[in-house]
């Protein structure tokens, strides 16, 4: 997650059997990427039990030239996974292929998710409806069930899984795996300030807004966070061209005056409403086993009704 996910967040996941992710646009230069993933591999040999793999996030709509460098860094590190957002990853699929990398793209919708078959990815990550940061529109289960029908390979959902239980209903659907970002942003090992992470455990489903006005790309953000800047989410909420929401609300500390996304202005998905502490990320790791397994029992019990 953009300003979210850095090395102890990605680390601690993976260390937890949880394959650990971060935009490697959070790492400002390839020099710092290639730190991070040494850090990150380094962290996992000394543990104690089997890790899963760390999957940088590349945003295929950044800078040219740090994208390149950073897949230079991905490819030299033979990462296990990568996973391709907000853009073909068609021009990386071969390269990332030859290193033996696993390569998922995000999709929001059946053209893009044919569009992404077509490049020769390996997996899909379903973006639904409800999802915290760049969000899709689809609903979740009709999603799913609508990828199932042209494409068997794994998939995976992200947006909606709150906890333990969702997790096993994604899996029920026919995903191999769930996306989680919200519940991940309220630990320890998050980089996000305090007040986000208190904000996370105050604010429920209905705090969330969905907006195409900040980032100029649909997204939930909370509510709490935007009237805490001073405006007003009606106003917000009020659909802007790119460049418009561009002049009015800058991703990165310094570039424009005002309130800024992912800095001031804050993103949760529906998953809000799980969010109950801030934990650990092997605390919350541990619940979400507890819980899948609690969902599993109930499913057995339903079934032998
Ligand atoms: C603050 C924030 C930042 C995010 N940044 C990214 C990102 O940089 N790249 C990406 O592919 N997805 C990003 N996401 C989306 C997540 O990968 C994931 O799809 C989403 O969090 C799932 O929904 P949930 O938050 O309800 O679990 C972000 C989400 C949040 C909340």
């Amino acid at each position: 997650m953009l300003r979210i996910s850095g090395v102890d967040l990605a680390a601690a996941a993976c260390i937890n059997g949880v394959v650990g992710s971060f935009p490697t646009v959070n790492a400002r230069e390839p020099e710092q990427l290639d730190a991070w993933l040494t850090e990150i591999a380094e962290r996992c040999a000394r543990a104690e039990r089997p890790t899963a793999p760390v999957c940088p996030n590349v945003l295929m709509r950044t800078d040219p030239d740090k994208l390149d460098a950073d897949v230079d860094v991905l490819v030299r590190h033979k990462v296990e996974m990568v996973l391709a957002s907000v853009g073909s990853p068609e021009k990386y699929v071969q390269r990332l292929h030859d290193a033996g990398c696993f390569v998922l793209a995000d999709v929001a919708s059946m053209r893009h998710a044919e569009r992404a078959l077509e490049s020769g990815v390996d997996g899909l990550v379903l973006l639904s409806a409800g999802a915290g940061g760049q969000t899709g529109w689809a609903n979740g289960m009709s999603f799913v069930r609508a990828v199932r029908r042209i494409y068997d390979g794994p998939l995976v959902l992200a947006g909606g899984i709150s906890d333990g239980h969702a997790l096993l209903a994604a899996r029920l659907l026919g995903c191999e795996l769930g996306l989680m970002g919200t519940r991940f942003i309220a630990t320890q090992e998050a980089l996000a300030d305090p007040a986000y992470k208190t904000m996370l455990i105050d604010s429920s489903i209905d705090d969330i807004l969905l907006t195409r006005g900040i980032s100029g790309i649909d997204a939930n953000f909370l509510r709490p966070s935007i009237v805490a800047c001073g405006l007003d989410p009606e106003v917000v909420s009020q659909p802007v061209s790119k460049e418009k929401s561009r002049e009015l609300f800058s991703a990165y500390a310094g570039q424009m005056r005002g309130p800024k996304r992912w800095v001031d202005l804050w993103s949760a998905g529906h998953t809000v409403s799980a969010v109950g502490r801030v934990c650990s990320v092997a605390e919350l790791v541990d619940e979400l086993e507890d819980e899948y397994r609690a969902a599993k029992a109930a499913g057995r019990a339903l079934l032998a009704e």
